[in-house]
């Protein structure tokens, strides 16, 4: 089996995070560093992540999480800033986020170590729609609001038919209901500033059926058996 499946498979990363470590030298076969990314693993081999032997029986968990802003979506961080797995206090398992969220964006973000599940939703031929909450500049014209729903440039990109409505109007400013079924880099915000309304704030409040509901900011919980048999399917 190649390399990256049999990490994934272990429930320790999605495959592209699986090749990352590799390409990292964190990945050890029989005791060498093995940064071979098309290895074939082979059934006697003995293979660790960061030191520690995986097998493919690690119980397999998973999380919504109230992301604050302030907290990049990483595993860990270089440059050593405060990242979403320092909130996932009491969590023993080798978690990590499925997709990602801007530093300045809060809100729903899931973590587990199911490798398969995570490539499943994170593949872009999923269409998982995503619902967020944008508080923006100005008052948006029917024009601008249509804009966003049939798609808008955002610098050589046409975006896919998204779901937009005003909720209300705070002062000068709205707060708008986004639902996009991809997840190109910065895409509400790109979207808002291209029809003239840049974003102040952004919380993504749900993932499909997943829902953020009440969580508090910086707070976790794990998915429902429904949640998550939702997720398989979708
Ligand atoms: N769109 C953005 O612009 N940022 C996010 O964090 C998520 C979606």
């Amino acid at each position: 089996m190649r390399l990256n499946k049999y990490i994934a498979q272990a429930g320790l990363a999605s495959r592209r995070e699986a090749d990352r470590l590799t390409s990292e030298g964190k990945v050890t076969v029989n005791g060498a560093v093995c940064t071979e990314l098309g290895y074939d693993v082979k059934d006697d081999d003995v293979v660790a992540v960061d030191g520690r032997v995986i097998t493919s029986s690690e119980k397999l968990v998973y999380y919504a999480l109230n992301k604050p802003v302030g907290f990049i979506t990483t595993v860990s961080d270089e440059q050593g800033r405060p990242t979403v797995m320092d909130l996932m206090t009491d969590v023993t398992a080798r978690i990590y986020p499925v997709g990602r969220l801007d530093g300045n964006t809060s809100g729903l973000l899931i973590l587990t170590n199911d490798g398969k599940l995570a490539y499943h939703i994170a593949h872009p031929s999923q269409k998982v729609w995503k619902r967020y909450l944008a508080l923006v500049t100005g008052q948006l014209s029917m024009a601008e609001l249509n804009r966003l729903k049939t798609g808008v440039d955002i610098g050589g990109y046409t975006t896919k038919p998204a779901r937009a409505e005003v909720v209300k109007t705070i002062g000068r400013n709205t707060l708008l209901q986004i639902e996009i079924s991809e997840g190109k880099n910065h895409q509400v915000r790109n979207m808002c500033k291209a029809v003239g309304h840049p974003v102040l704030e952004l919380q993504r409040t749900a993932i499909g059926q997943i829902q953020l509901g009440h969580l508090h900011e910086g707070g976790y919980r794990k998915l429902t058996p429904k949640e998550i048999e939702y997720l398989k399917k979708c």
